[in-house]
């Protein structure tokens, strides 16, 4: 009855020059250790969950990739939509589906672009939560005790009396504002959320029709042509009357049911350069190379990525990002990473 829902659908423009909107991160060997970051998560989903029964949902524009970089996938698994409306949409979408074809269907959702230490660990906890839907009408999700306010994640209040590892979630709050975000870190039991989920296609659907019953009215609608020839037609002409709206904001939010598993393997979302060079072996002036031949002086805690193992010789820097990819020279303070998104709009404007 395992299912997994493998999101793969985002952009990543914090990671540009390499992740574009036509090339975006989890296509991409982020890591320089020869598999991308989609092909590490369908390895790491299949340890649990039978490979027949993991789909991959993401935008109609990266089918092709999707059965290059995974070409033992069938068809059936990849569901491609006709626009950019955010997880909840298609969330919603493959768990009616699952439903239709296994009503007692358990299902794991995960990100395509996280990097995960321990596998193994991650799969006790998967088997755990899983177990726990099973018995229970559940939203669960995976924690992170965090390190400092960040303001890019989805935060959980926890009951702190509870003794099971398994913990009832008092609130979710999604990207609070630094000012919150701080006050709930030096309140203790508050935990990001990884933002990997685990609940019952009943349970799932069930949180969805409650809470967004316009969203669940365009999808209900379609059920019964799911799983037949006459599927796609519906979704290309339905798919766009969607919200664009995450799966955090529409149900996780809103919900009684949520509980929280605190992770027990290493995490990080990979979100921005600064967070990949934290996971990337370093030399001892802490200077981290992706597919680059470095000859560095006087330069220490940079990152440097080419797209062919270039040389690249460095003298006299300190703490920045230096990609080479192809059209683009990226040559940025590491302090300042999260402007490149901004960055990005100016170029596009520009050039
Ligand atoms: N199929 C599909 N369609 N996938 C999508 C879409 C879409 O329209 N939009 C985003 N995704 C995929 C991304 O590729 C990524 O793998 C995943 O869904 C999550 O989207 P993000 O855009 O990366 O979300 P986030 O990082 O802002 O926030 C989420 O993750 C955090 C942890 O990394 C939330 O769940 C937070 O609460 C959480 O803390
Ligand atoms: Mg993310």
């Amino acid at each position: 009855n395992y299912y997994a829902i493998l999101m793969a659908g985002g952009v990543g423009s914090r990671f540009w020059p390499v992740s574009t909107q036509e090339f975006p991160k989890q296509f991409h060997d982020m890591l320089g250790t020869g598999d991308t970051l989609i092909q590490k998560t369908f390895n790491r989903l299949s340890n649990i969950i039978p490979n027949e029964n993991i789909f991959i949902l993401t935008n109609a524009r990266y089918k092709e990739l999707v059965f290059k970089q995974l070409p033992n996938v069938m068809q059936r698994q990849v569901l491609l939509e006709p626009a950019m409306r955010n997880t909840a949409p298609c969330i919603l979408y493959a768990a009616l589906k699952i439903q239709k074809e296994n009503p007692n269907a358990l299902m794991i959702v995960a990100p395509s672009d996280h990097w995960i230490e321990n596998e193994q660990a991650f799969a006790e906890n998967v088997k755990e939560a899983f177990d726990f839907c099973e018995q229970k009408d559940a939203l669960m999700t995976l924690g992170i005790q965090p390190t400092f306010p960040n303001t890019g994640y989805g935060y959980i209040e926890y009951d702190k009396t509870a003794v099971t590892p398994i913990k009832p979630v008092q609130q979710f709050r999604e990207k609070p504002d630094y000012e919150t975000a701080k006050s709930f870190l030096a309140q203790g039991n508050f935990i990001w959320n990884a933002g990997i989920f685990m609940w019952s296609a009943k349970s799932v659907i069930s949180a969805f029709r409650i809470n967004q019953p316009n969203l669940y009215a365009i999808f209900e609608s379609g059920v019964e042509v799911y799983n037949t020839d006459k599927e796609e037609a519906f979704i290309e002409e339905n798919y766009s009357k969607s919200e664009n709206i995450s799966v955090d904001y529409a149900i996780m939010e809103k919900s009684e049911n949520v509980f929280v598993l605190p992770a027990t393997f290493d995490w990080n979302d990979l979100g921005t350069w600064g967070s990949l060079y934290d996971k990337l072996n370093k030399d001892n002036d802490h200077n981290a190379f992706v597919n680059a031949r470095a000859l560095t002086e006087s330069a220490s805690g940079n990152l440097i990525r080419t797209a062919n193992d270039k040389i690249v010789v460095i003298d006299g820097l300190k703490d920045y990002i230096v990609v080479d990819d192809n059209e683009v020279l990226l040559i940025f303070p590491k302090a300042k990473e999260q402007n490149i998104k901004q960055i990005l709009q100016k170029v596009k404007s520009k050039f």
